[in-house]
């Protein structure tokens, strides 16, 4: 239906009608960004212009979903950006060793050979070669409490990876660019990796192959 108006022109009620709810809509939109309920959300575009440091995140932090675990910073390649690695320490049921490790190792060392369970029995070397891996390529025999590299450098437990890296340096180099590992706390910063030992057991760091889990099927 089409109504005359004054000076000629058309005047059209459904197109007037599409124009309003544009209206309408576009107004919905811009309170969306700009206004809406603040706290449970932040818009894309507040978080845009609240942009740089750390705000790219939008102000998320992984911190909070860290919780207590404790972080060391890692000793990243030069030009890597810094990041974290979950401490290990804490976490191993033996330390501190030298509450036993009082005396030189060989003066401890036992061999199992009256039957008795030696002290770390849980501990089997399945790794490398009995010829290049013996319990002192990575354990420091003077101090227990201390890895140690190939050079004798003392290496505490929670960089571990430094003594993986020696013999892994391709793994070392994905796990430190985040192509191998797995990311703690989330996706925002600062950014935190689990160490080697997370999941592997350096006594027996191979993992047994395994099928891919199928689907259950659906019973006719
Ligand atoms: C509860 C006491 C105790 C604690 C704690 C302990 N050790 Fe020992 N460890 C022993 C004894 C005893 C021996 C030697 C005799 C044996 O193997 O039973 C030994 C032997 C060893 C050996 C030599 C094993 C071999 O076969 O040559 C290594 C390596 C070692 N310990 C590492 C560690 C490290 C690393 C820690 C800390 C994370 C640790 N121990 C904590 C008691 C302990
Ligand atoms: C490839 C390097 C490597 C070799 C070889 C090695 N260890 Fe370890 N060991 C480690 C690392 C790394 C840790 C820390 C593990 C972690 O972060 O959970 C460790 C941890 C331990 C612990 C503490 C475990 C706990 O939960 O408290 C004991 C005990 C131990 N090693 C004994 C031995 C003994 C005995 C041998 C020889 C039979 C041996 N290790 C050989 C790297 C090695
Ligand atoms: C002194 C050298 C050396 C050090 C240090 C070392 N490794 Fe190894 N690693 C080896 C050798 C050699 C093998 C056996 C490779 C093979 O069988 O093809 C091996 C095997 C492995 C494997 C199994 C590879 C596979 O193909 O399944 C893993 C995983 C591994 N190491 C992880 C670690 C971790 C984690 C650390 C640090 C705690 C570590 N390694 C420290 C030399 C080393
Ligand atoms: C989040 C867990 C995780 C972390 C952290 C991790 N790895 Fe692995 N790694 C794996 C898995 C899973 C595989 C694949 C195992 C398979 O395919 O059988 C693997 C495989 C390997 C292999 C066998 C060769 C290969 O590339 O498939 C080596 C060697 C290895 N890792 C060394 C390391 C070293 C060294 C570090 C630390 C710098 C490390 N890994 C950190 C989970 C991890």
């Amino acid at each position: 239906m089409i109504a005359a108006t004054g000076g000629g022109r058309v005047f059209r009620p459904g197109s007037a009608i599409a124009f309003l709810m544009i209206a309408l809509w576009l107004a919905a939109l811009s309170w969306a960004c700009h206004g809406g309920p603040r706290g449970e959300h932040a818009s894309v575009l507040s978080i845009a212009r609240e942009g740089g440091e750390p705000g790219a995140s939008g102000g998320a932090s992984s911190t909070p979903l860290l919780g207590t675990a404790a972080v060391v910073e890692a000793h990243a390649a030069p030009g890597t950006p810094p990041f974290g690695v979950l401490a290990r320490t804490p976490r191993l049921t033996k330390a501190p060793c030298a509450n036993c490790h009082t005396v030189p190792l060989e003066r401890m060392r036992w061999d199992g050979s009256d039957g008795r369970a030696t002290a770390h029995w849980p501990v089997r070397l399945a790794h490398a070669s009995d010829q290049v891996m013996t319990c002192t390529t990575c354990h420091a025999a003077s101090n227990l409490d201390r890895l140690r590299t190939l050079t004798g450098t003392e290496v505490t437990f929670d960089h571990a990876y430094d003594v993986c890296a020696q013999c892994h340096s391709t793994q070392k180099a994905d796990w430190e660019g985040g192509a191998h590992g797995k990311r703690a706390g989330g996706w925002a910063p600062p950014r935190v990796i689990y160490s080697c030992t997370e999941c592997h057991n350096p006594h027996q760091p191979a993992f047994e192959t395994r099928w891919p889990a199928r689907a259950g099927r659906v019973a006719r």
